[in-house]
């Protein structure tokens, strides 16, 4: 079978193909099938947005596509970045710029917070499964490590005692957010595809 990764990211691509390489899934870019759409994501939460995705891309190519959303969430904020974490604090900003704000917002708060990750699949005959992972942690009073991407030096993983940014690859992927997200996603996938 062949999914349609709805993203213009190879990262993505690569992290989605390794897991479900095993399935005998081959995945591509929404390129690759030659869709071109850019997708506002309008939605409120994480299921409504990665569902945006991927409904629009398996509409344009007509082949099942897959899309994911994460972000996020703190509980001394509401919830907040959430669904906008990619937006946090307008379009000015970088990844430094986004949790510098985060770690001002944050004075005097409770330090708890989840990074979300919502994977969509949705099939031309109308079936979708949908896969959501979460990772708990708090949020540092500074950064802290050079890896990874976003939010991951102020994200402090406390049965570690170490940020995302201090994490190897393979340690983040074990227990991260979009980790976990990914693998109940391929485990729904094949039990639907029996
Ligand atoms: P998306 O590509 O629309 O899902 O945007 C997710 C945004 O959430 C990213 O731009 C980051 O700001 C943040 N984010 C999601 N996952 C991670 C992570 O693993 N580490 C750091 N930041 C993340």
């Amino acid at each position: 079978m062949k999914l349609v990764l709805a993203s213009k990211n190879p990262k993505k691509l690569a992290e989605l193909s390794t897991i479900l390489s095993g399935l005998g899934i081959e995945v591509c870019l929404q390129a690759d099938a030659g869709v071109d759409v850019e997708v506002e994501e309008t939605g409120a939460t994480f299921e409504e947005n990665s569902m945006l995705k991927a409904k629009a891309v398996m509409e344009a190519s007509g082949l099942p596509a897959v899309a994911d959303d994460s972000g996020l969430c703190c509980d001394g904020l509401n919830g907040a970045p959430g669904v906008y974490s990619a937006r946090y604090g307008g379009p000015g900003l970088d990844d430094a710029g986004r949790y510098r704000l985060l770690l001002e917002n944050l004075r005097g708060q409770t330090r708890a917070a989840k990074f979300v990750s919502v994977i969509t699949c949705c099939f031309p005959n109308g079936d979708v499964i949908t896969a959501r992972g979460e990772c708990p942690g708090t949020i540092a009073f500074a950064p802290q490590g050079s890896g990874g991407f976003g939010y991951d030096p102020v994200f402090f993983v406390p049965s570690l005692k170490k940020t995302f940014a201090q994490l190897s690859p393979e340690e983040k992927n074990a227990i991260s957010h979009r980790g976990k997200a990914l693998r109940a996603f391929a485990e729904k996938l094949e039990a639907y595809l029996g």
